[in-house]
């Protein structure tokens, strides 16, 4: 009998030339997300409108704009899916983005309805006329990109095999309820959903969303020049050494000294006979300071215990 699993280090190791297909399908699912969601629109030779979803989707360029989604081949019988023959046969796609308000009927629209089926009119959804394709925009989408398909890469023959469908991205619509005032698309408005393993989903809404400082715009001293004893601190967790490896340079004697005297004062006199019991506490202070983004703080504090 074939072992398709061992343990090695408290890892589960998943071999994929002798593990069965659903269940690799499953291990790649549940760990590779979440996933957006294409919403393809496609029409077959006939002209018949065709709509379903895709996270085996992702945007790979910007110039050219190019993104691609992958219909692949049904695992149970190895068949090929509408979109992918319809794009075959009409080489046009309208993509549109998936939000939170949309996630029940665009599950519906997966529903395998024979060929022909419109699933605008099993999903509930409303056509618009796109402007240089001819597949329908979803008009419930806050964006929806024309796209014309460039190629389709055929990943296999068996079931299971994805077909990945490249798509230049001609024209994008963005609805101006999504924008910020600068006409960006705000991250707290678009409530976009995303794909995960199961039955799971995600909403990008609410606590959800965080911001990280881009690395790019200053040259991080790095994890590996934080001093040893702040670096291999028990308090402190990875996230806060990167944000603390994230400046450009550490506060100066001065700025530390004035800092423990007027913000840090009472922690210095609280435990002043227990070293140990204030570093930790420093270091406890510090990752508070980490939690509100607050980096140049966090450095004052660390550095103020050995000042
Ligand atoms: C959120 C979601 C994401 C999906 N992603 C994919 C995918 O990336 N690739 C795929 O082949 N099927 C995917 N499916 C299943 C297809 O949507 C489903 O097979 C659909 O009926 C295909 O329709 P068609 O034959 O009209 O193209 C997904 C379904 C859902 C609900």
């Amino acid at each position: 009998m074939k072992v398709t699993f061992a343990f090695q280090f408290n890892k589960m190791i998943v071999d994929p030339k002798i593990t069965p297909i659903p269940k690799l399908h499953g291990y790649l699912l549940g760990a590779i997300g979440p996933r957006p969601i294409a919403f393809a629109s496609t029409i077959d030779k006939d002209g018949n409108p065709n709509l379903s979803p895709f996270s085996f989707f992702n945007v790979f360029s910007a110039n050219p704009p190019i993104a691609i989604f992958s219909p692949a081949r049904r695992g149970r019988d190895n068949t090929t899916k509408h979109t992918y023959e319809n794009v075959k046969a009409h080489g046009e796609v309208v993509i549109n983005v998936v939000t939170h308000a949309m996630v029940e009927q665009m599950s519906l629209s997966s529903t395998e309805y024979p060929l022909g089926t419109n699933e605008f009119t099993k999903s509930g959804f409303t056509p618009l006329e796109s402007t240089l394709v001819k597949p329908f925009r979803v008009k419930e989408s806050p964006v929806q990109f024309e796209c014309k398909v460039k190629e389709v890469v055929e990943l296999g023959t068996e079931g299971g095999a994805g077909n990945l469908v490249i798509c230049e991205v001609v024209l994008i619509h963005v609805d101006e309820a999504v924008l910020d005032e600068s006409g960006k698309i705000d991250q707290t408005k678009i409530d976009l959903v995303g794909r995960m393993g199961g039955n799971f989903y995600v909403r990008a809404h609410g606590e959800a969303l965080f911001e990280v400082a881009k690395p790019l715009q200053s040259m991080g001293i790095g994890v590996d020049q934080i001093p040893i004893d702040i670096r291999t601190s028990s308090t402190l967790t990875g996230n806060n050494l990167g944000q603390l490896g994230n400046v450009e340079s550490l506060p100066n004697e001065t700025d530390v000294n004035d800092f423990k005297l007027t913000e840090l004062a009472d922690i210095f006199v609280e435990l002043e006979d227990d070293v140990i019991a204030l570093e930790k506490k420093l270091h406890e202070k510090a990752k508070e300071y980490l939690s509100e983004g607050k980096v140049d703080e966090a450095w004052k504090t660390l550095l103020s215990f050995n000042d």
